[in-house]
């Protein structure tokens, strides 16, 4: 008998889908969001960065938020400053995820339910909410920057499915790190995946850290809802297989009994680390410089220390351009490199490329192999 749920085509919104998934309960709603994911991701047409009039009309839309959009300095009860941005047009909208836009530090925000405010993004991947999407969900969740982030993820995604699964498929285990990971999706939906496939449950170790501890408390609330991985929840870090998730600081990301990892990503983060670059948004808005240190060795050297010889780094670059001066008009402040650069950066660390990489109009997706000492 088919699943009534699975078959659901009722519209679905990229922010509803959001607090589904992170949310408490609708196990099955989840479900089907998460098997959205990974059809597309797997299976679907292979998603591309935007291109057309809707890329050349980038410049555009740049060149018309920071003509539109002004900021304001408030002091909080505690005598803290905090920024907001107002843009009418923006405020008009009521999207929610105006908010990520407008209230930068407002932690508050509903969008938070999902954890990384890269979640939103990643669920216009899901093809029911693809569809579903109405104008505001496209013109801020599948923009040129937004859908780079998105064809980022996917690449991600498969890139650290084929490199676990060769290691499957010889019947060796595998060991996989997501460093800065939000909440951990990409890595929740490639175990997903070889567990669907049939690969052994006892050969599959995954650790998901973030900085941010309730982005790992998603984590385990997302997984806990999905029949196949619940089975694999290790709470205490200390089992040899299973998904751990865990607050972790980068820069004190200590090494457990069971490093170093085959496969290891660093996504979403290098471009708040200086070193190895060809531009800073700081110099372009003639602001000062961003701290030396730490900067993107520093980061390298510890994935290092935790990626075992002959093993993967997934990491991205991130290029400068109008898609990326639109995320600056609402104070974000990158580390621009380009593929060339980020080469530079992990060479650094021992880290070479294989050959295989990805790019979008923003971000190429690159994977690396660890060579010996
Ligand atoms: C742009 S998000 C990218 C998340 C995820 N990798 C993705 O691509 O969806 C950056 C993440 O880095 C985390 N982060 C920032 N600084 C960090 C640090 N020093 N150590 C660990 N995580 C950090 C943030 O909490 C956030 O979840």
């Amino acid at each position: 008998m088919s699943d009534p749920i699975r078959r659901s085509e009722e519209p679905l919104s990229p922010m509803k889908a959001l607090s589904i998934l992170y949310g408490e309960g609708e196990e099955d709603a989840s479900r089907e969001i998460v098997d959205g994911l990974i059809q597309q991701i797997f299976e679907g047409p292979e998603r591309k960065p935007l291109a057309g009039i809707r890329r050349k009309l980038v410049g555009f839309v740049f060149w018309f938020l920071n003509k539109t959009t002004r900021k304001e300095i408030h002091t909080r009860t505690d005598g803290n400053p905090y920024t907001i941005f107002r843009n009418r047009v923006l405020e008009r909208s009521t999207h929610s995820y105006t908010k990520t836009l407008l209230r930068p530090g407002d932690t508050t925000a509903g969008l938070v339910e999902g954890g990384n405010p890269m979640n939103a993004i990643y669920m216009m991947l899901c093809p029911r909410v693809a569809r579903s999407a109405r104008i505001w969900d496209t013109l801020l969740l599948d923009s040129v920057p937004s859908r780079d982030v998105q064809v980022r993820f996917a690449w991600e995604t498969r890139l650290t499915h084929e490199l676990a699964s060769r290691r499957l498929k010889r019947g060796e285990p595998v060991r996989i790190k997501a460093f800065a990971a939000g909440t951990g999706l990409s890595v929740i939906l490639v175990c997903e995946r070889l567990l669907r496939e049939g690969h052994d449950p006892k050969l599959i170790r995954a650790v998901i850290s973030d900085r941010d501890p309730a982005h790992s408390s998603k984590t385990f609330q997302l997984i806990a809802k999905m029949p196949l991985l619940r089975d694999q929840i290790d709470r205490s870090g200390e089992a040899t297989h299973g998904i751990f998730a865990k607050a972790e600081d980068i820069f004190q990301a200590a090494a457990l009994a069971e490093t170093p990892f085959h496969v290891v990503t660093v996504v979403g983060i290098m471009e708040y680390f200086p070193g190895h670059t060809y531009a800073t948004s700081a110099e372009r808005l003639n602001e000062p410089a961003p701290a030396a240190k730490p900067n993107g060795e520093d980061i390298l050297k510890i994935v290092a220390s935790q990626t075992g010889t002959g093993n993967h780094l997934i990491m991205n670059t991130h290029r400068e351009g109008p898609a990326t001066r639109i995320l600056e008009v609402f104070g974000k402040r990158f580390c621009y490199r380009r593929p060339e650069n980020l080469r530079a950066l992990a060479a650094t660390a021992g880290f070479l490329p294989t050959g295989t990489s990805f790019s979008g109009n923003v971000y190429d997706v690159e994977v690396f192999e660890k060579q010996g000492a």
